[in-house]
Order: C-alpha cells, then sequence, then structure tokens
C-alpha cells in the first residue's frame, strides 16, 4: 500500500473511531471527523451536544479546532463519518472555508464505510463569507 493510501485509511478509521465517542443525548445523530493536515498530523473531533441546544459543537467544527489548538493550521484532508455519509452544515462549511477553501473531504457511512464519497469544500460551498469582500 502506498503512503497516500495508508494516510487515508488512518484518517478514514480515526473518524469512524472518534464517531463513537460523540455526545449525542439528544439528536442520538452521531458524527466522527479526522483531519490530515499538511504536515501530516492528524486530529479528530465528535459532535458534542448540550442541554442548551444551541450550544452544541458539530464533529467538523470540533476537530478543526482541536488541530489549531495542536497548532496546526494547514488543512489537507477531512473525513465524517456520521450515518447515511452528510456533508457538513452551513456554519461548518464557513467554518472549515477560514483554513482552507478547496479542502479535500470523504464522507463516510457509518453502515458502509467502504463507499465513500470524495468531495472538496469549494465545491460544497463556492462562496465563503470574507470580511470586506
Ligand atoms: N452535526 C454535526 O456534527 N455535523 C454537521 O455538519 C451537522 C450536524 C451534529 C450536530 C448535532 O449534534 C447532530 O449532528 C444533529 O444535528
Amino acid at each position: 500500500m502506498s503512503d497516500a493510501d495508508l494516510g487515508r485509511e488512518r484518517l478514514i478509521a480515526a473518524a469512524l473511531s472518534a464517531q463513537k465517542n460523540a455526545y449525542t443525548p439528544y439528536s442520538n445523530f452521531c458524527v466522527g471527523a479526522s483531519l490530515l493536515t499538511v504536515g501530516g498530523d492528524l486530529f479528530v473531533g465528535c459532535n458534542v451536544e448540550n442541554a442548551s441546544y444551541g450550544l452544541t459543537i458539530c464533529a467538523e467544527r470540533a476537530v478543526a479546532s482541536a488541530a489549531v489548538a495542536g497548532g496546526s493550521k494547514e488543512f489537507a484532508t477531512l473525513a465524517i463519518a456520521s450515518p447515511g455519509a452528510v456533508p457538513p452544515c452551513g456554519a461548518c462549511r464557513q467554518f472549515l472555508s477560514e483554513f482552507n477553501s478547496a479542502l479535500a473531504i470523504l464522507l463516510i457511512d457509518v453502515d458502509c464505510p467502504d463507499a465513500i464519497v470524495e468531495t472538496t469544500l469549494d465545491v460544497l460551498f463556492p462562496q465563503p463569507f470574507r470580511a470586506g469582500g
């Protein structure tokens, strides 16, 4: 297996593993995310819900924040594991675009993890907000 394939497999396994840690007593919809940086570091995140529903953080913003806290702002590839391989919500698209508006994204269905959908953030979110236009 090539280094690139190994990196991809590691990324997928990490997203699936993080999905199991999601804290979702209100929606029961568990999302895991993993992020590979240009430097080869790997970060994970999951959704964390709250009794005050609006405080819930999505898996994608959780993993992006973990990467920044870990000193990495050059995002290369994001993997998201969820039931049905859902794409990131609008708020997360804007949040991710801050760091890489063309981020590679792998969407994984936890019930069928071999059928991965590949996309990019510029396809999902072609017109990010930027202060001053
Ligand atoms: N959720 C994510 O983690 N990522 C998204 O892009 C959309 C939604 C979470 C938030 C909430 O905990 C649950 O999924 C249901 O909306």
